[in-house]
């Protein structure tokens, strides 16, 4: 007995594991049911009492080294699986494309906007969504309880449930952002206002409580209506990359005198064509000027806003605007 444990833990230690075969067949000799180990605790009932432990604890220990050398093995070779390579791989061939994703096309629409006005020298400020009754309205000439302040579905922002308190808002355009930039620097002023605003609308195919503007503000000396009608006509050739056809029609906004709205022909293969609005624009009215500490005696200046939903599906001929805010990657995909 003493023998053939002992030769049997030679070859458990000799025994060549080199693949799964190998593995398998070790597994079969030495740690299965049926193996020989096994058959040797089969064995033990032949041994007088007293010498029964003394060689069950040798078995036992060889029992264990089998297992070790096992498990051991088999680790060994799982890992080794991942950087076997074959003769005929070709580790020099450059791995296969992972997909990549696409901007969004309202941000495309954004990078093509900010390429105009880069050219032009302006910046870029920003300001928060959650604006002031000053910021959002007074300063940029909405009077009190003035029916202009109702043209914009105000979300307003109650500190306490109980009472209704007009004073703090999520901000209905970027037009807020203009008056921080004042307050902050001295003219020349040339900035553009990114940003998303909110206003209470029904979700529709053409309306939602959010969307996004940017809004352009030049203040200096001089500054005067040819400049402004020469940004604008940039602006929409540059966006829709081709000569447009426009008109500037009378309009109204309170912070700016006087005020316009864009509108550019637009033709689609098979329908009418019409005139669409793009944007509003207008001279910096002198009560905003006055409200930041500005001398509307020496200083003037225009502005024009637009929104980014809007060019964006004009670019893209897209008529859901519900779609930008989806996130469904089969429209995502379209943008690559
Ligand atoms: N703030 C205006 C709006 O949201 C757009 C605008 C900006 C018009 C600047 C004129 C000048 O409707």
């Amino acid at each position: 007995m003493n023998t053939d444990i002992e030769s049997i833990r030679q070859a458990v230690r000799d025994f060549k594991i080199e693949n799964a075969a190998q593995l398998e067949e070790f597994r079969l000799q030495f740690v299965s049911r049926k193996g020989k180990i096994a058959a040797l605790f089969t064995g033990l009932g032949k041994f007088a009492a007293e010498e029964r432990a003394a060689v069950g604890k040798v078995l036992n220990e060889l029992k264990n080294e089998a297992q070790q050398r096992f498990d051991q093995a088999k680790l060994n070779l799982e890992s080794s699986i991942h950087t076997q390579r074959s003769a005929t791989d070709d580790i020099t061939l450059q791995a296969p494309p992972r997909p990549v994703g696409s901007l969004h096309p309202l941000t495309l629409t954004l990078e093509e906007i900010k390429k105009v006005f880069y050219r032009l020298g302006f910046s870029i400020a920003e300001g928060p969504e959650i604006e002031d009754d000053f910021h959002n309205f007074t300063s940029l000439n909405f009077p009190p309880e003035h029916p202009a302040r109702d043209m914009q579905d105000t979300f307003y922002i109650h500190k306490d449930a109980e009472r209704i308190d007009k004073d703090l808002l999520l901000r209905t355009h970027t037009s807020p952002v203009q008056i921080r930039k004042m307050l902050e620097q001295k003219p020349p002023i040339r900035s553009i206002m990114p940003g998303r605003v909110y206003r209470n609308e029904s979700v529709t195919y053409k309306s939602y409580f959010l969307f996004h503007q940017v809004e352009a503000l030049y203040v200096d000396k001089n500054v005067n209506f040819a400049e402004l009608k020469e940004t604008l006509v940039m602006l929409a050739e540059m966006v829709f990359n081709r000569k447009v056809e426009y008109r500037l029609r009378p309009s109204f906004f309170p912070f700016t005198e006087p005020s316009l709205e864009m509108d550019i022909w637009w033709e689609q293969p098979g329908k009418p064509g019409k005139w669409l609005e793009i944007l509003g624009a207008g001279m910096v009215h002198p009560n905003v000027l006055k409200s930041v500490d500005i001398d509307p005696e020496v200083y003037s200046g225009f502005a024009l806003g637009m929104g980014v939903e809007r060019m964006t599906s004009l670019r893209y001929g897209i008529d859901d605007i519900r779609i930008y805010y989806e996130n469904d990657i089969r429209f995502l995909e379209q943008f690559q």
